[in-house]
């Protein structure tokens, strides 16, 4: 830019040809920032509106909240920067049209602008500096006595309550305003914890332990995801944060911590004497039964859980026989083999699932 402007009318170009071109990209410029801030409006407004979805404009623990400042406070100084810029830009542009034949006065060589133009970036720089390492220390709490160990594996969560005595999968309730302080595993590749509206992430290593700490703040259902890229049913990773009442996180763990119910349908009991025969026992686990697998989830509570297969369905009996039939065809490459059955066994199977409240 510099050098085009200092070397106008040396070469053999015309000024008329350099004026046409110079007018056309400043036109593109208008346009490229028009563009960019409408893009820009565009995902705030999409980021609001996205239904069912975590919402980190909505945050609901103590580090999301942080996050959140952080997030505002930036835009608000970047928003500065650019509505200067825009607003000198436009001066610029005016005032450059009403005076076609002026000349660009010449800065080149001049200090004190050369320092005030490195002065003013720097401070800018340094002030998001600031914010964002002193946010970012605010967020890591120091662990402390974790509650349980989220493990990750491909692809869905498990829980372990060790003081409680059950693990559970891919749904868990923690109490509203108490730190909550979390173990974080991996069986396989690495993973990453992310409940978007508590905080941030942190991810989970094979053969190392890692800990997030935040404090829940508001009562609610929150999705988490895997936040690292862990194979192709990555996207598929999905578990759900219940944030709730110290009262009903009691009942709950409560619940959690008891063996298997006793099935009482007609196929519910016909589906708990067929389970422990067929394969289900090499993979899975139910409390006070003979199933004592431990690669899979624990479906001891599997009836209490809102989704099936890290969310990949909605926990009905529907899904639940789709599932059965054919895990593949819904979660392709999940580790859950096809246990060829007849249909009625198989229905026997979800009446059964179901009932293990
Ligand atoms: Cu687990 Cu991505």
């Amino acid at each position: 830019m510099m050098a085009s402007s200092t070397h106008w009318g040396r070469g053999r170009v015309s000024r008329a040809t350099v004026r046409r071109s110079g007018s056309g990209s400043r036109r593109r410029t208008v346009a490229q920032a028009l563009l960019v801030g409408a893009l820009l409006a565009l995902v705030v407004v999409a980021a609001g509106c996205a239904g069912g979805q975590p919402d980190v404009l909505r945050p609901g623990g103590s580090g999301a909240e942080k996050i959140l400042t952080l997030t505002l406070q930036i835009v608000s100084i970047l928003g500065v920067v650019l509505l200067t810029v825009w607003i000198l830009l436009a001066i610029v542009i005016i005032k450059g049209r009403r005076r076609p034949e002026s000349q660009a006065s010449q800065t080149r060589g001049n200090l004190g602008i050369e320092i005030l133009w490195t002065a003013i970036p720097a401070v800018i720089v340094a002030v998001l500096l600031i914010l964002t390492v002193r946010t970012t220390l605010q967020i890591a709490l120091p662990a402390r006595g974790a509650q349980f160990t989220s493990i990750g594996h491909q692809w869905w969560w498990e829980f372990d309550f060790p003081n409680e005595g059950f693990k559970t999968a891919n749904e868990v309730y923690v109490p509203v305003d108490r730190p909550v302080s979390i173990d974080l595993k991996s069986t396989d590749v690495i993973h990453s914890f992310w409940v978007p509206q508590m905080g941030g992430k942190v991810d989970m290593n094979p053969g190392h332990v890692n800990h997030i700490r935040f404090v829940p703040l508001k009562t609610g259902r929150y999705l988490g995801e895997c936040a690292e890229f862990c194979g192709v049913q990555h996207g598929r990773m999905r578990f759900l944060f219940i944030v709730t009442t110290p009262e009903k996180y009691s009942a709950w763990a409560h619940d959690q911590a008891l063996p298997a119910r006793q099935p009482t349908g007609t196929d519910a009991i016909a589906g708990g004497q067929l389970i422990p025969t067929i394969a289900c026992g090499g993979c899975h686990a139910i409390r006070g039964t003979a199933m004592k697998g431990a690669f899979g989830p624990d479906l001891t509570h599997f009836g209490s859980r809102s989704g099936i297969a890290a969310f990949t369905l909605l926990n009905t009996p529907q899904n639940l026989l789709a599932w059965l039939q054919d895990p593949q065809k819904v979660k392709p490459e999940s580790k859950m083999p096809r246990i060829p059955l007849p249909l009625q066994e198989q229905q026997q199977l979800v009446a059964y699932l179901e009932e293990l409240k």
